[in-house]
């Protein structure tokens, strides 16, 4: 099991496949210039797959979600899902994606043995889509969505971060977007992992803003908290249900006391906490030829280490090295 000082047990594991992406999220990456990982850094697929063959049959793990940068930009995401699916016990397997490429990729993925996706979509204007992303790739994300929905996979949830004067009219109407197609929203409070490290406190919309936004439109009955368990988000029935909505306040409301995960960065390291300001070298310890209760171990001590929270606007507050785009979320 991987316990930690806190009375804690991660269960939840997030693989980053790559640090690399098609977009630039203003809140995530900068224009330019991040220095990306060396190929030789970066694990291979039969290193990922046995780093998280050791979390499931050696420490407990019952999730795994596969993230980036973009995970889709991964040529051998399929040969890695496919591999994970055969798995005993078979973990539930799940993709953080921005959609770009899901296309094609849906069905191929579903029959790998993907089960569920979270797709980032913050609006259904491509021009704001474009100011948000530095992109145009809206049509892709779309054509995306549709190509899962149409492969099976339920339930599809999206991710979507407001910004203060670009999207953040838009609330009610991505709802009002997700809830025709059966499409599970989650609001994400802005964190402060952006390239350019210029997230401030007042620049971020709250949950409180974006909830008295979608008042105006809705009835939101909030459901209670052991619905939740270690979820990120708190959701509420939209018009009595059985439809929800959620918001993952993770400054304002941040739910770190049940906080159930463990990350693996695309180069091997493991990161205790999303916020972390040190990692545990799995990469080393594997090409050096440990055995998997080698790794094990090393992996136990590193969560054992894992800090209270993120103490996102404390004085000890400092943003990690790694943005969100090396991390995976
Ligand atoms: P579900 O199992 O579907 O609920 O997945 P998820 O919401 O955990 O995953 P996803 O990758 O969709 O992440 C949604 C948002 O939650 C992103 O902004 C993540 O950064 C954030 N998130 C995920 N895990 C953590 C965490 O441990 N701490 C904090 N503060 N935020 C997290
Ligand atoms: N704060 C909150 N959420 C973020 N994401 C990316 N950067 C940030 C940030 N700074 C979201 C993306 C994606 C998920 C993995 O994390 O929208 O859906
Ligand atoms: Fe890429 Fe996701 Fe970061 Fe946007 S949030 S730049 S889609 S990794």
């Amino acid at each position: 099991m991987l316990r930690d000082s806190h009375g804690r047990v991660a269960t939840d594991l997030r693989v980053s496949l790559t640090d690399r992406c098609n977009l630039r999220c203003t809140y995530c990456m900068p224009a330019d210039g991040l220095a990306w990982l060396g190929s030789e850094s970066v694990l291979t697929d039969e290193e990922v797959v046995r780093l998280v063959s050791i979390a499931v049959e050696h420490l407990g793990v019952r999730e795994v979600r596969f993230t980036g940068g973009e995970p889709l930009l991964r040529p051998g995401l399929p040969g890695i899902i496919e591999a994970v699916a055969d798995l005993r016990p078979r973990p539930e397997i799940a993709l953080t994606t921005n959609a770009v490429g899901l296309e094609t990729l849906a069905d191929p993925l579903r029959r790998a043995g993907l089960d569920r996706i979270n797709v980032s979509l913050d609006t259904l204007d491509a021009d704001v889509f474009h100011r948000l992303t530095r992109r145009h790739r809206h049509a892709d994300v779309l054509a995306g969505l549709a190509a899962a929905d149409a492969a099976g996979m339920t339930p599809i949830k999206i991710n979507s971060v407001l910004m203060r004067g670009i999207n953040d009219h838009e609330g009610p109407e991505l709802l009002r977007w997700c809830l025709a197609r059966g499409y599970e929203l989650r609001f994400i409070e802005q964190m402060p992992l952006d390239g350019d490290r210029a997230w401030t406190r007042d620049g971020m919309i709250t949950a409180d803003e974006i909830l008295e936004n979608l008042r105006h439109d809705f009835r939101l009955t909030p459901q209670p908290q052991d619905v939740r368990g270690s979820a990120p988000a708190q959701t509420w029935l939209v018009d009595g249900g059985p439809a929800r909505v959620g918001v993952i306040a993770s400054v304002t409301a941040p739910f770190c006391q049940a906080c159930d995960r463990t990350r693996l960065t695309a180069d091997g390291q493991v990161r205790a906490c999303l916020f972390s300001r040190t990692e545990s070298d799995l990469r080393g310890l594997l090409r050096s030829g440990a055995t998997d209760e080698e790794i094990a171990t090393r992996w136990r001590t590193a969560m054992w280490g894992k800090q209270a929270g993120g103490a996102i606007g404390t004085d000890t507050f400092e943003q990690p090295a790694r943005t969100m785009s090396a991390i995976g979320g």
